[in-house]
């Protein structure tokens, strides 16, 4: 959700912007724009619409060391030329670009600013005029912008630069990411690492309510009252081929096909030298210790969260409950003597998630982050965390993210208490070998998208017990890159409304992998085609019937709907580019959700 890149050092910036921004296009945007400060004069260029849109804009005849660049989704005010960043002062001195909300825009407007005529809808507009009024009386930048920050309410990230200096690059953070890279003669900043890792791995974290001064040669991390702050950088270990879609059309197409590399990359890193389970004993003790899990999430780890509840309760028996991060916050259950909260994202980032974070850090209770990005925010603020060693999730619909979270959600269940004395590795090794013969079932999967999902205007997801949960996973992905409105039911529970929907010819596709449910859910699926449905069936061999549409291998039955998932994704994806979506980046869609 919005990216931010700059640069300071000695190449020309257009390109490294531009390229910069095409890395955070995942995050999901809807204008883009970018300013080179070239001979105390700022160009500045800014289109609705994708980068490649804002090329075609460029002039090519510009050029300049010092530059910084934006996707904008939009927030306040419509997506358009006028409301995209960067944004420039009265005088056009600063030109700064912000990602996040500021909360008290208008009191801002009213109280310091009423004098000024605003060129944008936008709340980040009143950021650079207030900068430029502090300046205007008296102030150095460095305090303009400090004192500019502390009057602030809400999220920011931003980008600073100033006509009057070729030599200083200004940024500032607080609850929406940015990170600085350090280079050989440059610097760096962007709203994440994949922005700069072809230039650099070596990163600075920033803290909340931080303040940078760049230059090509330095990076100064300063606190909000101006004490300078002593950080080491640390070394990413992203590769940048990690981030390249390689001989795949599309990066879901990409990541749907690495989930069995990722879930034997997780049995490696959660293992110990003889090849057993291995995760460390302090947070083992810390999930052992408390009366319940409480699991916060949102999307499709919010789904990958109702797996893993069953995990807890089923192999541990501990009990768990899962709860989705944006309606925790405004209505808190009664919560436990001695609880645990486990966050489930794969961004680390979801501003939604690290409200609750923070909340229940005050309350004094344990935390523990499942998250696929070290260094992340809500890796570095929660007691503890596990990482998700997914690699780079580039496509906006989570693929591989959510297998590795439930693989992690599995084996950390089996570590706490085994007491169904389930053999994790040895099922997830089998998951991991069907994984791989569905993926080879590409053309069967392109042609039921073809004869079911091409035409029509809605679609169910019917399944019972932990096939619910799948479904509920199976619709987020066909609707959120398809468009079409996709619902997942609990089967039983069709009939008590939502049957009213089913015309001739709605697609009803119905997941079987749970051997007590086969026949109800076979009974409803005979119910929804009595009434003109077109069925399709997926379904666990062993209790697979002839007609079935598509027939994963046996697997244990707690960890089945895991390779069920392949299909799923892939008619997501086949209905997607059949349709003629935008599979990667589809539409009004984060990847990273940093606003509340
Ligand atoms: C966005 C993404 C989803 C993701 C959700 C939660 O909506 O588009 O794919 O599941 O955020 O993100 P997180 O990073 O916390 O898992």
């Amino acid at each position: 959700m919005c990216g931010i890149v700059g640069y300071i050092g000695f190449e020309d910036v257009k390109e490294i912007i531009l390229q910069g921004l095409e890395k955070l296009e995942y995050r999901g945007y809807d204008s883009a724009g970018i300013a080179v400060l070239h001979d105390n004069e700022v160009y500045v260029c800014k289109e609705k619409g994708r980068i490649a849109d804002l090329r075609q804009h460029i002039d090519k005849s510009v050029t300049g060391n010092i530059g910084i660049g934006h996707t904008r989704w939009a927030t306040h005010g419509t997506p358009n030329q006028i409301n995209s960043h960067p944004h420039q002062s009265s005088s056009k001195r600063f030109t700064l670009v912000h990602n996040g909300i500021i909360e008290n825009e208008e009191e801002l407007r009213q109280k310091y600013l009423s004098d000024t005529e605003f060129q944008s809808d936008t709340d980040t507009e009143v950021i650079v005029q207030l900068i430029e009024k502090f300046v205007n009386e008296g102030e150095e930048v460095e305090l303009a912008i400090r004192h500019t920050m502390s009057r602030l309410s809400g999220s920011y990230a931003l980008a600073i630069i100033d006509k009057q200096d070729m030599n200083t690059l200004y940024a500032a953070k607080n609850k929406t990411p940015l990170l600085a890279g350090k280079g050989e003669g440059f610097n760096m900043l962007a709203s994440d690492a994949m922005a700069m890792i072809n230039h650099t791995n070596l990163f600075y974290e920033i803290e909340d309510k931080e303040f940078l001064k760049i230059t090509k040669d330095d990076i100064e991390i300063y606190t909000i009252y101006g004490n300078k702050v002593n950080r080491q950088p640390y070394k990413a270990d992203i590769d940048a081929s990690d981030t390249e879609k390689g001989p795949y059309a599309h990066y879901m197409m990409k990541e749907i096909e690495e989930q069995p590399f990722v879930i034997r990359k997780i049995m490696s890193e959660y293992s110990n030298k003889c090849g057993n389970m291995n995760i460390s004993t302090e947070i083992l003790q810390d999930i052992r210790n408390c009366d319940k899990i409480y699991i916060i999430a949102c999307g499709t780890s919010y789904h990958a969260g109702l797996v893993g509840k069953q995990f807890f309760e089923k192999i541990a028996h501990k009990p768990a409950e899962v709860i989705i991060a944006s309606e925790f916050i405004y209505n808190m259950p009664l919560i436990t003597e001695k609880p645990l909260f486990m966050f489930v994202t794969q961004s680390g980032e979801t501003a939604d998630c690290r409200a609750v974070l923070v909340k229940v850090k005050e309350m004094g209770y344990k935390t523990l982050t499942l998250t696929n990005v070290k260094g992340s925010t809500l890796s570095r603020e929660a007691d503890h965390t596990l990482l998700l060693y997914a690699g780079p999730e580039i496509a906006v619909a989570s693929t591989k993210a959510y297998t590795a979270q439930i693989t992690v959600l599995a084996i950390l269940a089996a570590m706490v208490d085994n007491k169904i004395g389930i053999d994790v590795f040895k099922e997830l090794s089998k998951i991991a070998y069907i994984m791989e013969t569905l993926c080879n079932d590409r053309e069967k999967y392109k042609k039921l998208a073809e004869e079911y999902l091409l035409k029509t205007r809605n679609c169910f997801y019917i399944g019972r017990s932990m096939d619910y949960f799948l479904c509920l996973e199976a619709a987020l992905k066909l609707k959120e890159i398809s468009y079409i409105q996709t619902e997942g039911f609990a089967a039983g529970e069709l009939k008590h409304g939502t049957i009213a929907l089913i015309e001739k010819d709605t697609p009803v596709i119905a997941v079987i992998t749970q051997e007590n449910i086969n026949l109800n859910t076979r009974s409803n699926i005979k119910e929804v085609k009595a009434r003109g449905a077109k069925t399709m069936v997926i379904s666990m061999r062993r209790i697979s019937q002839e007609k079935d549409n598509i027939v994963v291998d046996d697997a244990h039955e707690l960890l089945s709907p895991l390779a069920a998932i392949i299909p799923v994704q892939y008619l997501a994806y086949y209905a997607a580019l059949l349709r003629g979506c935008d599979i990667d980046k589809p539409r009004n869609l984060a990847k990273s959700v940093t606003v509340e």
